[in-house]
């Protein structure tokens, strides 16, 4: 690390256009990007209260939807009552998950093959069978013990299951037992997609009583890390759209058509902040040229929303679209916005805005977010100073009553579609929608949902059009959606998974969220500390940098840059003093012009000289004590922390890190510093009294 810095020549800027941090769309969202929650969720709650006689109505609504959704046959139940019974608090659920994820990310066969193995030996996939009446469920469960097209099961295994998957196991051998895991992990991932091809999937919409709902098409994919699979994904949407354009005759009118929705994340192996200008320049003309062919088809489009951190860019493509000449007065573009965001009525005030700048009707499709635990877990990760998401659910359903009050009441522009299969949430919504007058639609996942929506749907029921989320792919393209869903209804906050709960009243089920929020000390969950806080009470974690924030990348730029100019000397210091030795030249080694500045090595002499002045200051330094030592560390994790951004300068300048991983780095410094801080406390504090005979006293201490 360089030591002490000389005057130099000025060196090549970092960065070359300090302006485009700052976007519009950054501006007009991110205020609150990672806010108080403590101050958010109160004024939500405010602007989604509703009076008594109103929150009254909404109730009775909610409970009758609860009460029609119960006393539907169990067997009609499929995916809800699939998710329910391997809900979170059961062994099997997280373990589910955990081979859905081994799937997902394990790249070669054995690899998944020994976790798989691993994994479903310690389960009793045999204690969820009979629990639930669904007949899906069961058939799953035995997919999931042993799949009865690999396995025929004595019919002893059928009575009496547990033991059952060990017996077969040692009877079969684990790996045919591993294959009919993969297997039922297929036919599981089968439930939540319409189609493996669009073809497929049409027509099934065409069929039976599936012709009650409205469609919108999901291509399956996402996070692309390739150019091969974002151009796979891309061709997948324009080849959807061009096979449902050959049948819009079919439908009564433009909402009643089948929609397409695009993950921009599938069509972009670099869709992020940090690549704005390379996504800007390759994904806008692609989306642009999706959206064209979607308006020649008569069909609408709806950007999904995904991580937070892509949200800036994915509001600025859809801008993009919304003011392409080619596009103008085009009703069918649409985006979804999560209120599980902090900055969810933000994005809903800009979007009515455009809607008006741009003189069109937007479809704005109202959620709450799926990407709630991974949100929570890289805030921490990344030692955020805040959430871009609340950290309890009401705070979020309170948000998706206030966002649908404004959009409802303010927002002419906006066509609404609500997707939610919460009762509550869908009965305040209707009751907000007649007293405004408005038209709109409900939305729900395919699987998911369809006792509460034939009730919702139905002439005497709320009478409301619904729209069917339906992905279509296959197996591969699945398991990151799988896992959400796995996820967010294997919580036993999550609505699919309390109604399901016999035990739990109906009033518990349909309270209303405002009035859960109001009668709370403090909004944020107890038990999800802030990131900084994540150690404690030992220790802070380190703080890092929000680079989704524009405004905050700008600051980290200014910094890095003002360093930039300065040539860095390192070199001995021996009891203070600064010492010479043979000079080397240090260059950037992504751009060998540019000089980092000098290093000058100590030779063995100043080597031996330097540990002799340690060891002589070491019994002063011992007898110091270990408070005071801590304090040392700790002062400088604090020093580290504060200068960040010319330490990640240097990291860049001197070793061609990139900037997150330098970040990372000196994260990791100011993290030994505080974590040995607390091990010296604990460890050199004071002695610790050992047991010992009576008459004698033992200690152990550390120096
Ligand atoms: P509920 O059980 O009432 O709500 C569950 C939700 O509450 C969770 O999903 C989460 O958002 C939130 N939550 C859970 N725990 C906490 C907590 N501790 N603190 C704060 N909030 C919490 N999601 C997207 O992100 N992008 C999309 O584009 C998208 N499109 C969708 C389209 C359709 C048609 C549907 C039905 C859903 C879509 N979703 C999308 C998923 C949606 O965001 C929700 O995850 C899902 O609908 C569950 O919400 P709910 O209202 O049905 O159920
Ligand atoms: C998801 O992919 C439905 O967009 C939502 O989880």
């Amino acid at each position: 690390m360089p030591g002490s810095s000389a005057a130099g020549p000025a060196s090549p800027f970092v960065f070359a256009r300090q302006e485009d941090f700052l976007t519009p769309v950054g501006n007009a969202v991110n205020g609150e990007f990672l806010a108080d929650e403590e101050h958010v969720v109160r004024r939500l709650a405010d602007a989604a209260r509703l009076d008594a006689d109103a929150a009254a109505e909404v109730q009775a609504t909610a409970v009758r939807l609860v009460e029609a959704v119960r006393k539907a046959p169990a067997a009609k139940g499929g995916l809800d009552a699939f998710l329910r019974q391997y809900d979170l608090s059961s062994q099997e659920g997280v373990m589910l998950m955990c081979i859905a994820e081994a799937l997902l990310r394990i790249p070669d066969d054995e690899t998944a093959d020994r976790l798989i193995a691993d994994k479903i030996k310690a389960g009793d996939w045999s204690s969820h069978l009979g629990d639930s009446q669904s007949l899906f469920v069961n058939a799953s469960t035995w997919g999931l013990m042993l799949t009865g097209r690999v396995i025929r099961l004595d019919p002893g295994d059928v009575a009496a299951p547990s033991g059952a998957v060990s017996r077969v196991v040692g009877r079969v051998g684990e790996p045919v037992v591993r294959a009919a895991m993969r297997q039922a992990m297929r036919i599981m991932g089968h439930q939540f997609v319409m189609g493996r091809s669009i073809g497929e999937a049409l027509e099934k919409s065409l069929t039976g009583g599936n012709r009650r709902y409205r469609y919108t098409f999901d291509m399956l994919g996402e996070a692309a890390l390739r150019t091969s699979d974002a151009d796979r994904y891309f061709e997948a949407y324009r080849s959807a759209i061009g096979s449902i354009s050959s049948r819009v005759g079919e439908y009564a009118d433009f909402e009643a058509r089948p929609s397409i929705s695009v993950k921009l994340s599938a069509m972009h192996p670099r869709f992020e902040r940090s690549h704005r200008e390379r996504v800007l320049a390759d994904l806008a003309p692609r989306l642009q040229e999706l959206c064209v062919l979607a308006r020649e088809a008569g069909i609408a489009l709806t950007l999904d929303t995904e991580e937070s951190e892509r949200l800036e860019l994915t509001f600025e493509l859809l801008e993009r679209v919304a003011r392409d000449p080619r596009l103008e007065g085009w009703s069918g573009l649409g985006v979804a916005v999560q209120t599980y965001q902090k900055r969810a009525l933000a994005m809903l005030r800009w979007l009515i805005g455009l809607a008006r700048e741009t003189r069109r009707t937007l479809h704005v499709r109202l959620v709450k977010g799926a990407y709630w635990d991974s949100e929570i877990k890289r805030a921490q990760e990344r030692g955020l100073p805040g959430y871009p998401v609340f950290t309890r659910k009401p705070s979020t359903d309170v948000s998706y009553l206030a966002c649908a009050r404004l959009v409802l009441e303010k927002g002419p522009e906006i066509y609404p579609q609500f997707a939610s299969h919460n009762a509550h949430s869908v009965a305040a919504v209707w009751h907000m929608a007649k007293r405004y007058g408005r038209e709109f639609e409900f939305q729900r996942l395919h699987g998911m949902g369809e006792d509460l929506y034939s009730v919702v749907t139905s002439g005497d029921g709320l009478n409301v059009p619904c729209r069917v989320y339906a992905p279509v792919g296959e197996h591969e393209d699945l398991l990151p959606y799988l896992v959400r869903r796995l996820l967010e209804n294997g919580s036993n906050t999550s609505f699919v998974n309390r109604i399901a709960n016999e035990s739990e009243p109906v009033e518990n089920i349909v309270a209303d969220p405002v009035a859960v929020v109001d009668g709370w000390d403090r909004v944020s969950h107890p038990r999800i500390p802030l990131p900084a806080d994540l150690y404690q009470p030992e220790r802070r974690n380190s703080s890092g940098l929000n680079l989704a924030d524009g405004a905050q990348l700008r600051q980290l730029a200014d910094r890095m840059q003002k360093v930039s100019r300065r040539e860095w000397l390192a070199a001995p210091i021996i009891a203070g003093q600064d010492r010479e030795g043979a000079v080397q030249t240090i260059r950037n080694p992504a751009n060998g012009e540019e000089v980092v500045g000098e290093a000058q090595a100590a030779d063995s002499s100043q080597a031996t000289e330097a540990i002799g002045v340690a060891a002589a200051a070491q019994p002063a330094w011992n007898a110091a004590g270990a408070a005071q030592r801590a304090e040392a560390l700790e002062r400088a994790a604090d020093l580290f922390e504060q200068q960040l951004p010319e330490f990640v300068a240097m990291c860049v300048r001197e070793a061609g890190k990139c900037i997150p991983d330098s970040i990372s780095e000196v994260r990791e410094a100011v993290d030994f510093l505080r974590y040995y801080a607390a091990r010296a406390r604990e460890d050199f504090g004071r002695p610790l009294r050992l047991p010992g005979p009576t008459g004698e006293s033992n200690e152990l201490a550390m120096q």
